[in-house]
């Protein structure tokens, strides 16, 4: 059987602009689809919009829109953005779409009849912007505590899902399971903060807003926004459709990416509702952190927001998402300031990657007439220990990648450019050429040219138009630009690098830059 690779983001809010915080998320998931695809797999990747509830309705009010027209603009401005950060989709769902709604519907229907949703009064303390009812003892300070705003006390006929029915047989799938929540602490603050004091029962239903899946035998109702979103993970792959060959070929979910805020609704209820459709559960869904300013969490009443745009059209694509990835520890959160997004471009990219291959070009040029030298072993200490790092640090780079521990596997991805830097220093090319000695002059280049194409595949997933570039700078073929090609060393045989090198990126100004990252 093939190997498949079934990777989702949260389906977002279309209640404005996307900022850098937001992207995050995608980027993560494309990186992860493109890595999988380089190793072999059949990968499936799916994103989009959660376009109803009463926010969404409120949002579009407020435009003089009617929330149809307002979903339907965000979504194409959504699809805009990510073509522009050239993100590797396959499926885009809007929880409008027909198809969706139906199922939800059914799935809905087929719960009730069940009798894993009855009927009953709700009474409670809700917060609008976050959809969500709370009890007194969740409250923080009196307030939300996903957003920290006010909460409002409703009451209304509803309909409920029996959670607690599935409490032990969560807790028992967490145990047999340890890689179904990475990292392993936000399952420890599942069990602490919501189920061990008692889960309660979802109420599911709405009757204060109309901009929402109906309840098919119970029309007054509206299906909660958080059971229609989470549903697209399965209607997305056509499951309760005569068409359902991608949910055979795909269904469960490798790998989930989702943000803090949301960890309770994809790491208690997500389950659970698959389980209560006799469903195999996702693999792994992964938690990642905030991307933070100074003052605190990106957000637009603090009008403290930096888009993707204004990044990817001074810095280009590349740079972004290099940023994004590499600032985001799995421990906290990142943060993001002007400066330090011009120190990684300068220090990072133009310094370390771009030098790097400059340097390399032009001496292989100048010493061998473009043309690399073929592989004659380990002539020396010097090379054998350089060698053994670069090898041993690859396979560290990929395990942490595997691991989800993306920020510190390009921290690592640049410490052996850092080494590869540092092998020049030792080598000292330039007295070589000068004393003749030829063939350590012709195994200094392999090894700086062979490093220099695995950390050109290696950076793939992550930036691949700036890898493609370096690739094709060093002339490495298509077929030593494969993710198996990362093992072998005494592949390179007619390599012939290009006349001039290119700058990969283009020293900025900080001045200069500042003033455009303030403004
Ligand atoms: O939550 N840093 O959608 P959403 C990092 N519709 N990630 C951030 C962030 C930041 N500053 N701000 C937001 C929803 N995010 C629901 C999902 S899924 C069935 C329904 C992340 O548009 C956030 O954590 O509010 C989430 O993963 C994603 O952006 C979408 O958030
Ligand atoms: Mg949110």
């Amino acid at each position: 059987m093939d190997k498949k690779f079934y990777v989702t983001t949260p389906i977002y809010y279309p209640s404005g602009k996307f900022h850098i915080g937001t992207a995050y998320t995608t980027v993560l998931a494309d990186t992860y689809k493109r890595l999988k695809q380089l190793q072999g797999y059949d990968t499936f990747m799916l994103t989009g919009t959660d376009e109803h509830g009463q926010k969404i309705q409120t949002v579009a009010e407020k435009n003089g829109k009617t929330p149809q027209e307002h979903v339907d603009e965000m979504a194409e401005q959504a699809k805009e953005l990510w073509k522009q950060m050239d993100i590797h989709y396959d499926y885009f769902i809007r929880t409008t779409d027909p198809k969706h709604k139906e199922v939800v519907q059914k799935i809905f229907e087929f719960y009730l009849q069940k009798g894993d949703i009855y009927k009953g009064t709700y009474e409670g303390l809700y917060c609008m912007p976050c959809e969500s009812y709370f009890t007194e003892s969740q409250l923080v300070d009196g307030k939300c505590p996903d957003c920290g705003r006010e909460v409002k006390l409703m009451k209304e006929e509803a309909y409920f899902f029996n959670m607690k029915k599935y409490a032990d047989k969560l807790l028992q799938y967490y145990d047999e399971h340890p890689d179904f929540i990475y990292p392993e602490y936000r399952k420890t603050e599942m069990i602490n903060n919501f189920i061990k004091p008692g889960l309660e029962d979802l109420c599911v239903t709405r009757t204060t807003f109309d901009w929402g899946i109906k309840v098919s035998s119970d029309p007054k109702h509206v299906i909660y926004v958080w059971l229609d979103a989470l549903a697209n993970y399965l209607t997305a792959v056509g499951y309760m459709t005569d068409n359902d060959e991608l949910f055979k070929k795909y269904w469960s979910p490798d790998l989930q990416i989702i943000g803090k805020d949301i960890a309770r609704f994809h790491l208690i209820y997500w389950p659970i509702f698959l389980m209560a459709l006799d469903l195999p559960l996702p693999k792994t869904i992964f938690v990642h952190n905030w991307i933070m300013m100074k003052d605190g969490k990106m957000s637009k009443s603090k009008g403290n927001v930096v888009y993707p745009e204004k990044l990817i059209d001074r810095y280009g694509l590349d740079a972004t998402r290099y940023f994004l990835l590499r600032e985001m520890p799995l421990s906290q959160d990142g943060l993001y300031t002007p400066d330090s997004f011009i120190e990684r471009y300068n220090s990072d990219l133009c310094n370390d990657l771009g030098n790097l291959v400059n340097r390399t070009v032009s001496m292989v040029n100048k010493y061998f007439d473009g043309i690399v030298p073929e592989y004659t072993g380990i002539i020396n200490d010097v090379d054998k220990e350089f060698e053994e790092f670069a090898q041993s640090q690859l396979e560290k780079v990929v395990n942490l990648m595997e691991k989800y521990e993306m920020a510190n596997a390009i921290q690592e991805i640049w410490a052996l450019i850092s080494r590869t830097n540092k092998y020049i220093d030792e080598t000292r090319p330039w007295e070589l050429a000068k004393n003749e000695e030829i063939e350590k002059l012709k195994s200094s280049m392999y090894h700086l040219i062979e490093n220099i194409r695995k950390i050109g595949i290696i950076l793939l997933p992550i930036m691949e138009s700036t890898s493609k570039n370096l690739l094709r700078q060093i002339g490495i073929p298509e077929e030593l630009q494969t993710w198996d090609s990362l093992k072998p060393y005494d592949k390179l045989k007619n390599i012939k690098v290009i006349e001039k090198g290119e700058p990969l990126f283009l020293r900025k100004n900080v001045e200069e830059e500042l003033e455009y990252l303030r403004s």
